[in-house]
Order: structure tokens, then C-alpha cells, then sequence
């Protein structure tokens, strides 16, 4: 057993900390107050090779590890998590396409979003009456022939107003639950499709989080995505990988909120006594134990062994962790930390949503615990 990552996995941590530091640690604070990010940090980022960074050779990409990638994700989000995440639902859309996609799709959309051509892919499974409970969507999708008519909304959607290409879940049978359920590939342009309400967050604010309306929404059959009627299974197995990338984005928030401690006590260090080293001493712990979750998890990926529980360990563990670390983080520097002068109150703000989104920590231990059962069986 090896507790390492191994040297290319090493470089391309390296890569993203090099452009963390340079093109996003100076201005997350600012994009934070403005809420944007600047589209043309995003296309320098997958310039960088950073965007769908499993995406295999053979189709362009960069054909890294999933160690790489959570690596990478937690190097972006301890700088930028606005840009993390935008980055995690692009590759998760990204690495989605290369997997189920037909030759056409894989041609029509990977050299985009791995080229910075579309800033970022987004992923449109959440509708206003249907989060956690993901096969209750109602959003219908009728099949005519050559054209498809979607109606519906999607809520809660990253990436809306600057997305290439949505991965879009829609109803096409009477099957109940998540039976009967495709996915399609929407783009922008296409007639009947809008980018609705932008939210007003608490966090990861510069991230843009919108709903999208589909009235009559006219595409062409080809753009069905994956085989008719197995979609939800599709969702599940995105998010399977997307939950190793939030659980890094957690990490990487975590991290930087123990940095802007350690930094806070170097200039401050009268005020670090055994009381504040023993919290620091169990902020790491957490960090470190988070962190041998998601590289389990992301290892198994890589070696195409089941991993979807450990998947959803890492994702409920570690985003609870580094809410527990940024509120520690927060309290050791008292009033200090409620203040923007230190970036604790962004983190504080922005980790919250983590235990949330893509699968509530509820959500995780459903998946957990089915798995448990299944073995039991
Ligand atoms: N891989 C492959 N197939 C899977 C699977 C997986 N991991 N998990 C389930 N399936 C299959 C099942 O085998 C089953 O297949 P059959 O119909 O052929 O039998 C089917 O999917 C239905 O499975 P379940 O009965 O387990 O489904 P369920 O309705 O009980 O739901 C759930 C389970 C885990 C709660 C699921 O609904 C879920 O994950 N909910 C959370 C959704 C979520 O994470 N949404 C986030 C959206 S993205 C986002 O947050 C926005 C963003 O941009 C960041």
C-alpha cells in the first residue's frame, strides 16, 4: 500500500496551485463582491488543460487521473472556490459527454469545452419540485420524429447564463419515479430555451446559479444523449464522479481556511495559546482524513472498481468537515474573522452550500447505506 500520489498526478497539482496563485488567489475576493467571474478566466483555465481534465487522450483531452483531478480541484477551490466549481460541473459534463456521448456528440461538444471555447457545460437535472428526490422531475420531452419538444424548468442550474452546452434530464415515458426519464443536449441558442432567475447566494457568489425555462424547446433527435429511458442512471453516474469533485472543492475551501489561520497567528501571535493550538491541531486531523476519503475514492475510479459509497463517504464527510473547519476558523479569529479584511467570512460563506448540492449529506448516506445492504444481501 502506497499513501502517495505519484509524480504526474504531482505535476498537474502543481499546475493548478501555479495558476490558482497567479490568476485567481488575487481577485477571488473581488469577483466574490462583484458576483462574476470573468469568462476569460475560465477559457485561460481550460487553456490550462484544467477543464475535463479525465476526458481520455484518445478524445482530445488530457487524459489525467481522477487523483489528478480531485488534486487539482482542491488546489483551484483553496484560491477561487467560485472558479472550482465551475470548473467540477464542467468536467463533470465534460467527462459525461466522453462516456456516453455518440462520436458526433463527443466531436461536436469536447473540443470546446476542453479548448475554453465554451467558458463552462452545465448540468440540468434539479427542477423546482424535485431536488433530492431527482426521479420526481417533471420536465417532458416529447420525441416527433426528427425534433424534440422540451417543457419544463430547472432550478438551481451553475453555469446558466455563460454555459456552451446543458446536459439536460427530461421525462419521455409513463414510467414512474426515475423510470422513463432521458437526457438531451441543449445549447444555448436553440429556439424555446431561456436563462431564467439568477439566485442571490450566501456564498460562492461568483458562480453564477440560475433557473432555465423550456417552452416548446425545438432540438433535433440527435441530440438525445444516451440511451431513451436509462437517463437517471446516467445522472447517478455523473454524480458518482461529480461527488469526489465537490468533496475536493470542500478540501480545498477547508484549507485555505486553516492557511488564514496559521498566517492570522504569524502576525498576531500572542493570541495563540494550548487552547487555539489544540483546535488548529483537530482542523488538520479532519483535513487529513477527508483527504484519504476522496483520494480512496478517487483511486477506485481510476481503477474502475465500484465507488460510488466511498464516493458519497468522501462527499458527506469531508464537505461536513470543512464546514466544522471554516466555523473554527471563524471563531479563532473572533471578531476579526466576521470582517472581509480576512478571507474566513467568503470561506465560511462558501462552504455551506457544499453538504448541499450535488446530494445532500442525507442524500450520501442513502447511497451509502443501499450499498451496505446490497453487500448484506
Ligand atoms: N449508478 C448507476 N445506476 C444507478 C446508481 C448509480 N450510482 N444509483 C442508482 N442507479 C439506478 C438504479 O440501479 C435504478 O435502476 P433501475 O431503474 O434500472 O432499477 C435507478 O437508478 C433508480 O435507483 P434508485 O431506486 O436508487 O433511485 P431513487 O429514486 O431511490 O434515488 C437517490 C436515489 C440517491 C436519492 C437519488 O435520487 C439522488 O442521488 N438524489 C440527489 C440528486 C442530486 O445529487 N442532485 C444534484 C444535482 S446537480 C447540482 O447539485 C447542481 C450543480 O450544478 C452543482
Amino acid at each position: 500500500m502506497e499513501f502517495a500520489w505519484n509524480s504526474d498526478q504531482e505535476a498537474v497539482r502543481q499546475r493548478a496551485a501555479s495558476f490558482a496563485s497567479e490568476f485567481l488567489a488575487p481577485h477571488a475576493a473581488t469577483w466574490d463582491q462583484e458576483e462574476s467571474l470573468p469568462e476569460g478566466v475560465l477559457r485561460a483555465c481550460a487553456r490550462s488543460g484544467l477543464t475535463g481534465l479525465t476526458v481520455p487522450k484518445e478524445m482530445g483531452g488530457p487524459g489525467e487521473s481522477t487523483v489528478a483531478y480531485a488534486l487539482a480541484i482542491t488546489e483551484l477551490a483553496a484560491a477561487c472556490s467560485s472558479t472550482a466549481v465551475t470548473v467540477a460541473v464542467s468536467s463533470m459534463v465534460a467527462e459525461t459527454i466522453a462516456n456516453i456521448g455518440t462520436p458526433e456528440q463527443r466531436e461536436r461538444y469536447l473540443p470546446s469545452l476542453l479548448s475554453g471555447e465554451f467558458p463552462a457545460g452545465s448540468f440540468a437535472l434539479s427542477e423546482p419540485g424535485s431536488g433530492s428526490d431527482a426521479g420526481s422531475l417533471r420536465t417532458r420531452a416529447e420525441i416527433k420524429g426528427e425534433q424534440v419538444f422540451l417543457n419544463g424548468e430547472k432550478s438551481w442550474i451553475t453555469s446558466g447564463p455563460f454555459a456552451g452546452v446543458f446536459v439536460v434530464w427530461a421525462r419521455t415515458g409513463e414510467g414512474e419515479g426515475s423510470r422513463g426519464v432521458s437526457t438531451f443536449l441543449v445549447e444555448p441558442s436553440d429556439p424555446g430555451f431561456e436563462v431564467g432567475r439568477k439566485e442571490e447566494k450566501m456564498g460562492l457568489r461568483a458562480s453564477p446559479t440560475v433557473s432555465l425555462n423550456f417552452d416548446d424547446c425545438r432540438i433535433t433527435s440527435d441530440r438525445l444523449f444516451g440511451e431513451p429511458g436509462r437517463g437517471f442512471r446516467i445522472a447517478m453516474q455523473a454524480l458518482d464522479g461529480g461527488r469526489i469533485g465537490v468533496a475536493s472543492q470542500a478540501l480545498g475551501i477547508a484549507r485555505a481556511a486553516i492557511d488564514a489561520v496559521e498566517r492570522y497567528y504569524e502576525v498576531h501571535p500572542h493570541r495563540r495559546g494550548a487552547y487555539e493550538e489544540s483546535r488548529l491541531a483537530h482542523m488538520k486531523s479532519e483535513f487529513a482524513a477527508a483527504r484519504l476519503l476522496i483520494l480512496q475514492a478517487a483511486w477506485l475510479k481510476d481503477e474502475k472498481k465500484p465507488f460510488s459509497a466511498k464516493a458519497a463517504m468522501a462527499k458527506a464527510y469531508s464537505t461536513e468537515a470543512a464546514n466544522t473547519i471554516c466555523q473554527e476558523a471563524l471563531d479563532l479569529l473572533g471578531e476579526d474573522g466576521c470582517t472581509n479584511d480576512y478571507p474566513v467570512e467568503r470561506l465560511f460563506r462558501d462552504v455551506r452550500v457544499t453538504t448541499i448540492y450535488e446530494g445532500t449529506s442525507e442524500v450520501q448516506r442513502i447511497v451509502i447505506s443501499r450499498s451496505f445492504l446490497s453487500e448484506a444481501r
